[in-house]
């Protein structure tokens, strides 16, 4: 199963990926991870990456289409892969649909979480993510049982540098700009879903289930 998960930033896309990727078994390939990764390690893409993330700028479109290009090449992406945060412009949609279009494996489906703009906020400037092993809390919305403690690992709990309210706010305008057309685009090819992401998180899960299992094979 080839799908992606589009949605502003704060839709719930790595939230559900997680629950999804564990369900179907496939990778989950996170550009946005892929970056903090980098810049964790120190890496000359992690230099570049954090000087657009820091300002809620997209990463220039060369640079992560090769990465993602590089990454659709390992062995694990054969039975199939769950794309969280790419493509994020038209220029990428199309650079994926021509990579895919030589090794003849189209894309099944592109799930839209949906969730108005003043949700998003609150969700983004609350959020807690795990150091060790990357699993999403909200301090809200979904408390770990131990506050700033991770409940899958015991890891330490942080907040994203891209998180606070002023570069969350130019992340949305970004999403409306540069993103949002894709809603349109995939709409065209007749593969997307749209789901209400502004649900309980497990009633936004059995809804992408749902479209999944009937309309997906795997
Ligand atoms: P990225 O890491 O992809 O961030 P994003 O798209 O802004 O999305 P988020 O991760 O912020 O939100 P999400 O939808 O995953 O929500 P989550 O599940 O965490 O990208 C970061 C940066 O990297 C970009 O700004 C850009 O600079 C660069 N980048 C990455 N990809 C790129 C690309 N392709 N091209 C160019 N640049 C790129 O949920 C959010 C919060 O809400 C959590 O606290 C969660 O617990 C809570 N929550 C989730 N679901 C629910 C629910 N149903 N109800 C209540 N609360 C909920
Ligand atoms: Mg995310
Ligand atoms: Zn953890």
């Amino acid at each position: 199963m080839r799908i992606i998960l589009l949605g502003p930033p704060g839709a719930g896309k790595g939230t559900q990926a997680e629950r999804l990727v564990k369900k179907y078994q496939i990778p989950h390939i996170s550009t946005g991870d892929i970056f903090r990764e980098a810049i964790k390690a120190g890496t000359e893409l992690g230099k570049q990456a954090k000087e657009y993330m820091d300002r809620g700028e997209l990463v220039p479109d060369e640079l992560v289409v090769s990465i993602v290009k590089e990454r659709l090449t390992e062995p694990d992406t054969a039975k199939g892969y769950l794309l969280d945060g790419f493509p994020r412009t038209v220029a990428q949609a199309e650079a994926l649909d021509a990579t895919l279009q030589e090794v003849k494996t189209p894309l099944n489906g592109v799930i839209n979480i949906e969730v108005a703009q003043e949700e998003l906020l609150e969700r983004l400037t609350g959020r807690r993510v795990c150091r060790s092993c990357g699993a999403t809390y909200h301090i809200k919305f979904n408390p770990s049982t131990v506050r700033s403690v991770c409940d899958k690992c015991g890891g330490e709990l942080y907040q994203r540098d891209d998180d606070t309210f002023e570069t969350v706010k130019q992340r949305l305008e970004v999403y409306q700009q540069q993103t949002k057309p894709l809603i349109d685009y995939y709409e065209k090819k007749g593969i997307l879903y749209t789901v209400n992401g502004a649900q309980e998180i497990d009633a936004v899960f059995q809804e992408i289930v749902k479209f999944l299992d009937k309309f997906v094979q795997s």
